[in-house]
């Protein structure tokens, strides 16, 4: 090891998943396959600076920055991340690490910030790594990130790469795996190209539910063997449909799966309810403005109460309009977020 000190930034993006990853087994291993859209404008922004520390060191050492104040309270997060991927980077006590880092959307704005905030750390160690392992492919680099990714947050392994991505074993979908995610392997139709994401925000509060508590529900849930064979079938289907373009029979897949994942915190021991009143409210008037206008609008929702709203390009002059004058109403003090599917993280 011969690199004293450096610095390294990444801007790693959130991802929205169209089958969703509800329930995991042991070292974050998913129950069942799930696949997403990488955003564009949701992104963490991180730079790691590192120093090299002198003698042998049996702890870590790390200062942490977030939006420019030092925030004690996520380190015990970060020190459990850090205790899961010494085993992959055994470097990481040889060095004094300071992490910066933001967030291109609002705190606490109920949108996770697990995916890309732990997808940008995975991003800056594995640039070090790579510093101290020159020869490592480009594939490998992404590999070993989505990997450790995984361990930070699930949904993270997804945020590397874009633009369709597929996470955990599944038998239809060629290279795909429990331990990292994979870029989706087959031609996808030219209709999902620019897809657009328009998320209200309808409560930005602190969630209710943990993603660590509710993928724990799933254990003792007395749907969850069915439910995880639905997402092994829904994505089978959903091949054909990605590449046909077949948006009627997208839109009927992607809403089942976001009403079937609340569906399952519903009737999970405790229950939950994390939609809110305007969440209905958004959803019965897509229904109905899908209806009426013949568009293919739809939504998706994750674990809280904001609305994803998804589009493709060519309907956008007919369905911002109306996400502007009849959805954004039901959000808090208005606020949406115009997003898009995007190409996956970039060194700054
Ligand atoms: O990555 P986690 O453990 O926060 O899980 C996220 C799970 C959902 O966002 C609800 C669904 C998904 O596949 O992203």
């Amino acid at each position: 090891e011969s690199i004293d000190n450096g610095s390294v930034t990444w801007k790693s993006p959130s991802n929205i998943a169209l089958i969703k990853y509800w329930g995991k087994k042991e070292d974050q291993i998913p129950q069942n396959p799930s696949i997403s859209f990488t955003l564009d404008a949701c992104a963490t922004v991180t730079t790691l600076t590192y120093k090299k520390r002198e003698g042998n060191q049996d702890d870590f050492s790390f200062e942490l920055f977030f939006e420019g104040k030092q925030k004690d309270d996520f380190k015990p997060k970060i020190n459990t991340f850090l205790e899961r991927i010494l085993k992959y980077l055994p470097f990481l006590k040889n060095y004094h690490f300071t992490i910066e880092t933001s967030n291109s959307f609002p705190h606490s704005s109920g949108i996770a910030s697990s995916a890309s905030g732990m997808s940008a750390l995975a991003l800056c160690f594995m640039s070090l790594e790579k510093e101290l392992n020159p020869t490592m492919t480009e594939e490998d680099f992404n590999k070993k990130t989505s990997f450790l990714a995984r361990l930070g947050s699930g949904s993270a392994s997804r945020s590397i790469e874009g633009d369709l991505i597929v996470w955990g074993k599944h038998e239809d979908t060629i290279g795909s795996n429990d331990l990292f995610a994979i870029k989706y392997p087959y031609k996808v139709h030219e209709i999902f190209k620019n897809f657009h994401d328009t998320i209200l925000l309808v409560d930005k509060g602190e969630k209710q539910v943990s993603s660590t508590v509710g993928h724990n529900l799933m254990h003792n849930h007395p749907f969850s063997q069915q439910r995880f064979a639905q997402a092994h079938e829904n994505l089978t289907k959903m091949q054909s449909v990605l590449a046909d373009g077949d948006l009627d029979q997208f839109i009927a897949i992607v809403e089942s799966e976001a009403l079937t994942l609340h569906a399952m915190m519903m009737t999970s021991m405790p229950y939950f309810i994390l939609m809110k009143p305007n969440t209905l409210e958004i959803i019965n008037r897509i229904w109905k403005f899908r209806q009426e206008s013949g568009t293919h609008i739809c939504f998706t929702l994750d674990a809280g109460a904001n609305v994803h709203v998804l589009y493709p390009e060519n309907e956008k002059d007919k369905v911002y309009p109306f996400i502007q004058q009849e959805l954004v109403k039901f959000c808090q003090n208005g606020h949406h977020i115009c997003d898009r599917i995007g190409f996956g993280a970039k060194k700054a």
